[in-house]
């Protein structure tokens, strides 16, 4: 399905910057939006229900001003140790938040309540399963967390996870997972996706809030270097291994939590251990928001008009 008409329109390339715990805020989401890339953050980012008032009436009037900006989106953490869920849906809905994502948990109500103002929801799932039920569910897009992805990740490669919820879902369908550059997202388009959802590449940008030394090591860092565990937050994901020992910890011997950490209680684990994903190996640099997002538009442009350039001899 093609990317709705008022969010196309106003994209320079089909990109969603992906909500990361502790590093999206107000300046990363608006200099996303403005260069034309769905901007989102998670709500818990904010850390009280009042806060995330704040930040939407602040991103709200930044975004208002600039009559070309791609929509914004938020991040509903939907699992029961969320005790703010209620309160920060009840915002969303009051705010009419053009974009919901939807993670860790899936809501009929909240879908239901999101489309009633004319809002989209996109869940992200990790397997076919979880496709076929927010499919079921009326989601309006499916975002494959595929293998190699930045925090918690899928098993599954993304050729293989696009191929099969493709053939279940026809709504919008996003792949996620070591996305750093243009030629990457025109890839995402020809292998069947219709946006690319990208994290891990703008945590390294100057908007981003992440501390200094997180970014230094995600220019620092390789693929070798992140870490498939659950040890962190109670359920697999992706880590970078220097965080791990700069935090004590040895990367090759990691005991699992005594209790889930998603981010919703006291973000222990998140604060000191920092996610990733494999895509690292692409981060040079530490650009301004906006001239990561120029640069990947552009990169998608070239990418996708030279690549039918390669002609092979006609089948017979
Ligand atoms: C530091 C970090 C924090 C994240 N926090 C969240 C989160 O709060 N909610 C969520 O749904 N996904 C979260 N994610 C996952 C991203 O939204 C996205 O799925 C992932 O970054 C895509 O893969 P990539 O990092 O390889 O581009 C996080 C990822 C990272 C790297």
């Amino acid at each position: 399905m093609p990317i709705p008409s008022r969010f196309a329109n106003r994209l320079t390339v089909p990109v969603v910057a992906a909500p990361m715990f502790l590093i999206s805020g107000p300046d990363l989401v608006v200099g996303c939006c403005q260069s034309g890339v769905v901007g989102t953050f998670p709500a818990l980012n904010a850390r009280t229900t009042e806060g995330y008032a704040g930040w939407l009436d602040e991103i709200g009037q930044r975004l208002a001003a600039l009559p070309r900006a791609a929509p914004f989106g938020v991040n509903l953490v939907v699992h029961r140790s969320n005790s703010r869920l209620e309160a920060d849906l009840a915002l969303t809905i009051a705010r009419k938040v053009p974009l919901v994502i939807t993670s860790l948990g899936l809501n009929r109500d909240l879908i239901a309540a999101v489309h009633d103002y004319g809002g989209l929801v996109f869940h992200d799932v990790t397997n076919l399963k979880f496709a076929a039920k927010a499919a079921e569910a009326g989601v309006d897009g499916l975002i494959a967390v595929t293998f190699g992805a930045g925090g918690h990740a899928g098993m599954i490669s993304a050729f293989a996870a696009l191929q099969e919820i493709r053939s279940i879902f026809d709504g919008v369908l996003l792949l996620g997972g070591s996305i750093s550059n243009g030629a990457q997202i025109a890839a995402a388009r020809l292998m069947g996706a219709d946006m690319a959802y990208v994290g891990t590449r703008f945590m390294a940008t100057q908007e981003s809030l992440a501390v200094e030394r997180l970014k230094q090591m995600l220019v620092e860092s390789k693929a070798a270097d992140i870490v498939y565990t659950p040890a962190i937050s109670g359920i697999a994901g992706n880590f970078l291994r220097q965080s791990i020992a700069a935090a004590g910890r040895d990367p090759d011997n990691l005991t699992p939590p005594q209790q889930l950490d998603f981010g919703t209680t006291d973000a222990k684990a998140w604060k000191d251990i920092w996610a990733a994903g494999q895509g690292v190996g692409g981060i040079e640099t530490i650009p301004p928001v906006q001239d990561l997002c120029r640069q990947l538009a552009r990169e998608y442009e070239t990418s996708l008009a030279t690549a039918g350039q390669f002609s092979c001899r006609q089948a017979s």
